[in-house]
């Protein structure tokens, strides 16, 4: 009797203490930028992407203070096999059509949850003329003019915002923009350029 009510309790406690270190670890420590989840990085060799055309520039500026925040403006992708398909496909385009040496973009976010390499940290992109030189350009997969991105890939692109800066990859204090702000485009669509300009490092006047 005493001995199954023992082995009871020691259940409950078991049980009890892993809930709270369950909890303990999906909650961040503070609400600041500070790394807490690594997102998952599709290497080149993983998406079978092609060798650039020609040398890729270093970042003048380094580490870059700018984020710039792109949409493909195509259909998106959920499934890690699509999301691949239409990297190569952005990569053919701008080596094929635009004469370029490589995929325009440091890295692009799938709504499947995965980050995919384009040219990778410490690259000059070919995405925002203005600001190639001094920028991680991020593209989120999926035209967002009327729709914001799946939550899984706005959390996906703030982890890997976190994660660059806690690697010395983005400027600490860096400023975040939608590509409109620096070309005359649409990009990053009018839903998600909504979506970003709440985000803390926004900003209004780069
Ligand atoms: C993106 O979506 C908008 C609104 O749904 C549509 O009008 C536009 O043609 C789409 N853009 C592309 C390039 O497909
Ligand atoms: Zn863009």
């Amino acid at each position: 009797m005493y001995k199954t009510i023992g082995i009871i309790i020691c259940f409950i406690y078991v049980v009890e203490s892993r809930q709270i270190s369950q909890t303990e670890a999906s909650v961040p420590v503070n609400d600041t930028e500070e790394y807490s989840n690594e997102p998952k990085i599709i290497s080149r060799a993983e998406w079978g992407a092609r060798e650039p055309a020609g040398p890729i520039e270093d970042l003048p500026q380094y580490p870059p203070p700018y984020v710039v925040i792109h949409h493909s403006a195509t259909p998106g992708c959920t499934s890690q096999a699509i999301c691949q398909s239409r990297v190569r496909s952005f990569q053919n385009y701008h080596i094929d059509h635009n004469k370029w040496n490589d995929i325009g973009y440091n890295f692009l976010v799938g709504e499947d949850g995965n980050v995919y390499e384009g040219r990778g940290w410490g690259k000059r992109g070919a995405h925002c003329p203005k600001y190639n030189a001094k920028s991680i350009g991020i593209c989120v997969i999926g035209n967002f003019t009327s729709q914001e991105p799946n939550l899984i890939a706005i959390e996906v692109l703030k982890d890997l915002i976190a994660f660059g800066v806690s690697k010395g990859e983005i400027k600490e204090n860096y400023n975040l923009i939608g590509h409109r702000q620096g070309s005359s485009t649409t990009c990053p669509g009018e839903k998600f350029y909504d979506l970003i300009k709440t985000f803390p490092h926004w900003q209004s006047n780069p």
